[in-house]
């Protein structure tokens, strides 16, 4: 096992009745990664959650979190594992500041030195002597991030941690959690059914479907095209009809389309030198020639082939 890797998972299913709700799943996640797991509503992202988390068993395979088999020694992997699934168990009329005391007095050795830097880190300080039941949902949520990182753990795992959140709040949650993994090598584990977030805020994504693994890809391959694939290429120009009818000469434009963004039609990526050559030969003006970027919800429909809530 490689030293980076700090979650594994082997083969992992659950199976109700004669459902299969989660099927076969393997993956690995290493240290400092943000790992997320995305899916639609129904697809088994708690349900795995709270396998990993030995809140429910499995009926097949295993999750090792540091090496230690997670429902053979719950304890000991539990020391490693940092989670909220569903709601931060909180004291509503304690502060914040108390219920991390007296979480902090359920585990052995957390100086107080660490109850200021958890809260310093999900960015709680001014708040922190407020009884929790003056918080809003986003510092609670925070607060159950201080909370679950107490002991750190060497994973923290998050069931859909933007939920109710405003954008600002969502891009915060971003920011610290993106620290947590740099400054404390932490793996997170974020599930979310919302696309553009798990763009923005991690390294890589599995998608799952029907309780299966469709894929697991680097952000950056997800959204990026194949360089050597064509592709689609949007050029924004004073005359479309003109555009159209110069690059005809040189390229097939049965699939061109004139849109609000332009002229857009697939080239591949030697082609478009020469298409813009043409356009100035043509005293067509370019104001701007740029790759129709997929986005991940595209990529993401097509990998799930549209796939329907189960
Ligand atoms: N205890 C249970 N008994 C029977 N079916 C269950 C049970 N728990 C979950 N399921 C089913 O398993 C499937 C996956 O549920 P799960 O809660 O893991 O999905 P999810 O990906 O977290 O969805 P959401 O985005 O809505 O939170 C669903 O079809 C659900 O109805
Ligand atoms: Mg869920």
């Amino acid at each position: 096992m490689s030293q980076d890797v700090v979650v594994q998972l082997r083969n992992v299913t659950k199976r109700i009745g004669s459902k299969t709700i989660v099927d076969k799943l393997t993956f690995d996640v290493p240290r400092g990664e943000v790992f997320g797991f995305l899916g639609p509503n129904g697809a088994g992202k708690t349900t795995t959650i709270r396998m990993i988390v030995g809140l429910i068993s499995m009926s097949e395979g295993e999750v090792l979190v540091n090496g230690i088999n997670v429902s053979q020694h719950f304890e000991k992997a539990m020391m490693h594992i940092g989670a909220i699934v569903e709601n931060p168990e909180l004291y509503k009329f304690l502060t914040g500041y108390q219920n991390l005391i007296h979480f902090a007095r359920m585990i052995p050795g957390i100086p107080k030195e660490r109850i200021d830097e958890v809260i310093k880190l999900v960015k709680l300080e001014n708040r922190i002597h407020d009884k929790v039941k003056t918080y809003s949902l986003g510092m609670r949520q925070r607060l159950g991030v201080a909370q679950a990182i107490l002991h750190r753990p060497d994973v923290l795992i998050l069931d859909e941690p933007t939920n109710g959140l405003d954008p600002e709040g969502i891009r915060e949650l971003r920011d610290y959690l993106r620290q947590l993994a740099k400054s404390e090598g932490t793996a997170i584990i974020v599930s979310s059914h919302l696309l553009s977030e798990m763009e923005l805020m991690c390294d890589r994504v599995a998608i799952i479907q029907n309780g299966k693994l469709v894929n697991v890809q680097h952000m950056r391959e997800m959204v990026q095209q194949q360089t050597d694939e064509a592709s689609l290429v949007v050029f924004e120009v004073d005359d479309p009809q003109q555009a159209i009818r110069l690059l005809s000469e040189s390229v097939s434009v049965t699939e061109a389309a004139v849109t609000p963004e332009g002229v857009t039609l697939y080239l591949q990526r030697d082609q478009v030198p020469d298409a813009i050559s043409r356009l100035v030969g043509g005293n067509v003006r370019i104001y701007s020639v740029k790759p129709a970027s997929m986005t991940l919800e595209d990529k993401f429909l097509e990998l799930t082939r549209g796939g329907q809530i189960v």
